[in-house]
C-alpha cells in the first residue's frame, strides 16, 4: 500500500492523550498536519484542556471521549460514540500502563487491569475499527504502541513486557491481514520517553531525562505520526533502540532476559 495516509481535516483517534506520549501525538497530529483529534484517556479535564488548546492554536476540530479502557463498556462506548457524528480515518492505540517490581508482588487486579488497558481494549477497538474502515474503502490506518520491551523478556517488567510481546506479534500479524482490504496498521515500538509513566513505576529513580536513549515526549510523537503517515509495518524510533532490538531478535531470550535482570532490579 504505497499512498501516505493523509490526516488533513481527517478525523484521528487517541486512546492515552492525556498525557505523554498520547497528548504529544494529538498535538503533533492538529499542529502538523491539520488533522482534527478525538482523545481519549480517563482523565476529563485533561482531555478538555487539550481539545481547548487543540483548536484555538491550530483551528483544527477537536473532541474528546472520557473512558476507562480497562473497563469492557467503556471500549465498547468509545466504538459507539466515536463513529456516531463523525468519519473516523485514523486509530492511534497508545494507552498504556506499566508496573516495575517483584511479579510476585503484582496485585491481581492490577495484572487484571493492565491486561485489560494494554492488550484486551487494543484487540477490541482495533477489531471494531478496522472492521469499520475495511466497510468504507476510505484507505485509513491503525497504528498501536508496543515497546522495545516487546522484543525482550524483561525481569520486573514480566507482565508488562509480556502485554507489548502481544501488541507487537499481533500488530504484525494484523498487517498483512489487512494490507490487502487497503487499510494500514503500524505498530510503533519506542524505548525509554520521559513522561508519567516512569514516574508512577518509580523507573524515574533508575531512568533519568538526558540519559542516553531516553526521548522526551514530544521528539517520539514526531517519529511516531511520520511512522503512521508513512503506513510503516514496524518502526522503532532511534539508532540505540533499532540496535537494542536487532541484538534482541539475534541473541538468546534467556542471555537478553538475565542481562536486562541487573538493569531492571528493584534496590532492596
Ligand atoms: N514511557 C516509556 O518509557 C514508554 C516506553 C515504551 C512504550 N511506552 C508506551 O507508550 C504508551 C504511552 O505511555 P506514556 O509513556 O505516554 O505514559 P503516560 O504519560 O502515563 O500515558 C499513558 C496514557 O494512557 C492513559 N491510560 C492509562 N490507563 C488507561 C485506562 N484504563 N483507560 C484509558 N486510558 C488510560 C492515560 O490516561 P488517564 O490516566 O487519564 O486514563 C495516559 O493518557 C503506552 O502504551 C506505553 O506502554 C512508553
Amino acid at each position: 500500500m504505497n499512498r501516505k495516509l493523509e490526516l488533513r481535516t481527517r478525523w484521528i483517534l487517541v486512546t492515552g492523550a492525556s498525557s505523554g506520549l498520547g497528548e504529544e501525538m494529538a498535538r503533533s497530529i492538529a499542529r502538523d498536519q491539520g488533522g482534527n483529534v478525538l482523545v481519549v484517556a480517563r482523565r476529563r479535564e485533561k482531555l478538555e484542556a487539550l481539545c481547548e488548546e487543540l483548536r484555538s492554536r491550530y483551528g483544527v476540530q477537536a473532541a474528546f471521549i472520557a473512558a476507562d479502557l480497562s473497563r469492557p463498556e467503556d471500549v465498547e462506548r468509545v466504538f459507539t460514540e466515536a463513529t456516531r457524528e463523525r468519519e473516523i480515518h485514523g486509530v492511534i492505540l497508545n494507552a498504556g500502563v506499566a508496573y516495575w517490581g517483584d511479579a510476585l508482588k503484582l496485585e491481581w487486579s492490577e495484572f487484571q487491569s493492565m491486561l485489560n488497558t494494554n492488550v484486551t481494549s487494543l484487540v477490541r477497538l482495533s477489531t471494531l475499527f478496522a472492521r469499520y474502515l475495511v466497510e468504507r474503502g476510505t484507505r485509513g490506518g491503525l497504528m498501536f504502541v508496543s515497546s522495545v520491551a516487546g522484543f525482550i523478556p524483561v525481569p520486573y517488567q514480566a507482565a508488562y513486557s509480556g502485554t507489548k510481546a502481544f501488541v507487537t506479534s499481533y500488530g504484525q500479524a494484523l498487517t498483512q491481514e489487512l494490507r490487502p482490504q487497503g487499510v494500514s496498521v503500524t505498530v510503533f515500538a519506542p524505548g525509554g520517553i520521559s513522561t508519567e509513566m516512569l514516574d508512577r513505576t518509580g523507573l524515574s529513580n533508575r531512568f533519568k531525562s538526558g540519559d542516553l536513549g531516553m526521548m522526551s515526549a514530544a521528539d517520539c510523537a514526531a517519529h511516531a505520526v511520520r511512522a503512521f503517515i508513512h503506513r510503516k509495518e514496524l518502526y522503532i524510533p532511534g539508532l540505540l533502540n533499532q540496535t537494542l532490538t536487532l541484538a534482541a531478535r539475534l541473541l538468546p531470550r534467556g542471555f537478553l532476559a538475565q542481562r536486562t535482570a541487573a538493569m531492571y532490579r528493584p534496590e532492596r
